[in-house]
């Protein structure tokens, strides 16, 4: 169907989309890079679900041409879900077998199965998750912590089993995720990073002689494939649009990952509020959602303000709140919030 076409259909099932000028210009300006950021409850997953199914209908891409993620998986579930709920809501049929939905980890490990032979992983490697991954750590405790005892304590810093595989996982994930070279850390001259660096070696050496890979190196080892020229080619020709909700919740490997598909035909657009980064903690950087603009000569960046969940009460007291926070780095060098955001009742 044609771009007008389909705009038409649109409009009479979704009315509402005249009423917000931010979110029309979101769904119709299907191409380039683009940002949309807003506060909870603005419309950021409806906008995105109707961009997708925007660019389905028009023919813009095919299934399988188009990845979008998100952070968890049932908010990739929901996601998929919705855009086909929308589709027969237009009288539309669609097959979305082949759309490349699922968390970012999840969809690494799909296009790392089509070429592992170019990886560490042989057939029917497995997946650890959080908790077996720490469960992973205290198996093999003997290498990969037991020769690291300073002064009374693992790695001079942690007494307790628990506590040292928690800490340590902690670490381990940064230094993947943040494509962190351990010859870096064992150049170093701090003996705590030189552990660490050592304990990272043990670590990662265990993991791949048992074929297995924890959500961290899925992410990094699908990077790695990327940088393959040949592979690089037939993965990003075969995607035309890549799309992410929750992106302030996304870390360093997984924004590469995303900037370098989108590399040829810059058609990326993500989506999220870095006022609600979960993950800041935990190794996601709202600093991807900040610079995301800089990352281009023309990213479009669209604000959604109007709130359509909560009561004007309910809104006014998350503004206030949002705004008490004190949003500059410990050296006041960065404002790590966009200015303007105020949520309004719809
Ligand atoms: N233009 C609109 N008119 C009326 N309702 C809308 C409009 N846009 C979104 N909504 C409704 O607002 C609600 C919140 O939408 P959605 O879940 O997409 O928000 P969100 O910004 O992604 O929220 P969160 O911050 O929780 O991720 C949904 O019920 C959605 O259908
Ligand atoms: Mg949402």
């Amino acid at each position: 169907m044609n771009n007008e076409g389909v705009k038409k259909l649109y409009l009479k099932e979704f009315p509402e989309l005249l009423n917000n000028s931010s979110q029309y210009d979101a769904v119709f300006n299907t191409d380039g890079p683009t940002l949309i950021i807003a506060g909870p409850g603005t419309g950021k997953t409806f906008t995105l679900v109707l961009r997708t199914l925007y660019i389905l209908l028009t023919e813009k891409a095919r299934p399988s041409e188009i990845l979008l993620s998100t952070f968890t998986e049932k908010a990739a579930f929901e996601l998929r879900d919705r855009i086909s709920q929308f589709s027969r809501k237009l009288g539309k049929k669609l097959n979305l077998h082949e759309l490349k939905t699922g968390t970012i980890h999840s969809i690494c490990e799909k296009f790392i199965s089509c070429y592992l032979r170019k990886t560490p992983l042989n057939k029917n490697f497995t997946v650890l998750d959080e908790i077996t991954s720490l469960l992973f750590i205290n198996e093999n405790f003997k290498e990969i912590i037991e020769p690291y005892i300073e002064k009374d304590k693992y790695f001079g810093k942690w007494t307790g089993k628990w506590n040292t595989i928690s800490n340590l996982t902690g670490y381990f994930n940064k230094i993947t995720e943040e494509l962190i070279e351990t010859e870096e850390l064992l150049k170093s001259k701090n003996e705590f990073l030189i552990m660490i660096g050592e304990s990272y070696n043990g670590y990662k050496r265990l993991l791949f002689e048992k074929n297995k890979v924890d959500f961290a190196f899925l992410q990094k080892i699908f990077y790695e494939l990327l940088l393959d020229d040949e592979i690089y080619k037939k993965i990003s020709s075969e995607l035309k649009y890549i799309l992410i909700d929750e992106y302030q919740d996304t870390n360093y490997v997984q924004e590469q990952i995303a900037l370098k598909l989108s590399d040829i035909n810059k058609n990326i657009c993500v989506v999220g509020d870095e006022d609600q980064s979960l993950y800041r903690f935990r190794g996601a950087t709202v600093r991807n959602i900040l610079e995301f603009p800089k990352k281009f000569d023309n990213c479009t960046v669209i604000k959604l303000l109007s709130n359509y969940r909560s009561h004007q009460k309910i809104i006014e007291t998350y503004n206030k709140f949002i705004e008490s926070i004190n949003w500059f780095s410990s050296d006041k060098s960065t404002y790590y919030r966009y200015p303007n955001k105020t949520v309004i009742a719809a």
